[in-house]
């Protein structure tokens, strides 16, 4: 081989070896880009937080952490409302570092309206004032119809009917709280199927675990709905907002049977196709900052902005009326 040929082979690997690093990052970069884009909508603003007295349920993992992490960041004194009261003392030591003395748990478990009275008055014995309430906490896709210890249907009675009582009986300080709030974790989930007012607990009715999923859900919009007209007609200096979170890789799904079995198949397809933890609070820390003049009361919020509900049929102002009729007959208030 000549001289001149080797110089050309070597120019020739060389401009290979280029090529090749390009395309690793036009390909990472793409990557990045879709990333982003599935993260969706960022908080467009923040606000100090200091002296607000703010309630997450489930802040111990997955979107309530996270949206613990930024509340505590920018002042908040925080509330870490869970069952599990290792997991719940295991996040609050966590938060206290972000901010010492910043965060406290409560233990409050949704499927014992018990627990909630306790919660209830505990957080009364302690505090005179509520900014905001995050009703985040949910379970979902439970595969048997099981009943909690009050006799609802688990997944209706958790995420819808013991955060209603939970708002009922904290609603005496929330409402003499200047600009309070109420954020209702919602899901785009409630746009599948229906919910059904005359056997809400699957009594008469087969129980599928996403149509129950669905329509503790469709509760979630309907509460704040309700909610947000009897703060209008009282004309109480307050506001509440529904939403979606994205489709975020958290602990929700590990209900589901084989989960453990699945995860680490599915764990790549999650991390590219669902939201982080930290992406999946945006929406809900958007209505925490959001000025309170231009929150949307009543309104569902999906990536930081309002959005029509698409559930049309089900989202209705008589549906809204009806579940809280319901809701203060069943619980006895
Ligand atoms: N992840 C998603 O893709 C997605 C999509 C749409 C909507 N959402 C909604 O987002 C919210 C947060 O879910 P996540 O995805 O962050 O799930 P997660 O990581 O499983 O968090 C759920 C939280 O709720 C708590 N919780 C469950 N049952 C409870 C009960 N009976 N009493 C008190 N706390 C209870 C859990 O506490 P333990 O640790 O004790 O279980 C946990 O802290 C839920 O309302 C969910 O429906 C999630």
């Amino acid at each position: 081989m000549t001289l001149e040929s080797e110089t050309v082979l070597s120019n020739s690997s060389s401009l290979c070896s280029y090529q090749i690093y390009l395309e690793v990052a036009v390909f990472v970069l793409l990557l990045a880009l879709f990333k982003k884009w599935i993260n969706g909508g960022t908080v467009t603003k923040r606000r100090d937080l200091t002296n607000e007295v703010i309630i997450v349920t489930g802040g111990n993992s997955g979107i309530g952490f996270e949206t613990c992490k930024d509340l505590v960041k920018n002042g908040a004194r925080v509330i870490l409302a869970t069952r599990n009261e290792q997991r719940g003392q295991r996040a609050v030591d966590e938060l206290n570092k972000i901010r010492p003395n910043s965060t406290e748990f409560m233990k409050l478990d949704l499927g014992d309206l018990t627990s909630v009275r306790l919660f209830a008055n505990e957080f009364k014995s302690k505090y005179n004032k509520l900014n905001c309430l995050i009703n985040n906490a949910g379970i979902a896709a439970i595969s048997k119809r099981i009943l909690t210890k009050d006799g609802f249907e688990s997944q209706i009675g958790t995420n819808h009917f013991g955060h209603f009582l939970l708002t009922h009986l904290l609603f005496d300080v929330l409402k003499s709280t200047p600009q309070f709030r109420v954020i209702n974790v919602s899901s785009r989930s409630h746009i599948r199927f229906c919910i059904n007012l005359d056997d809400i607990n699957f009594e008469r009715t087969p129980y599928y675990r996403f149509v129950a999923y669905s329509a503790s859900k469709i509760a979630n919009i309907l509460f704040t709905q309700q909610l947000q007209k009897n703060i209008q007609d009282k004309n109480l200096n307050g506001k509440t907002v529904s939403l979606h979170p994205g489709a975020v890789k958290t602990e929700i799904g590990s209900h589901f049977s084989y989960y453990k079995l699945v995860y680490p198949f599915i764990l790549p397809f999650a991390l590219l196709f669902l939201k982080s933890p930290k992406a999946g609070a945006q929406t809900t820390l958007q209505c925490v900052y959001e000025d309170f003049n231009k929150l949307e009361g009543g309104k569902y919020y999906v990536d930081c902005k309002v959005t029509p509900t698409a559930n049309k049929e089900n989202i209705t102002p008589q549906n809204a009326q009806k579940l809280w009729d319901l809701s203060v007959k069943l619980l006895k208030l």
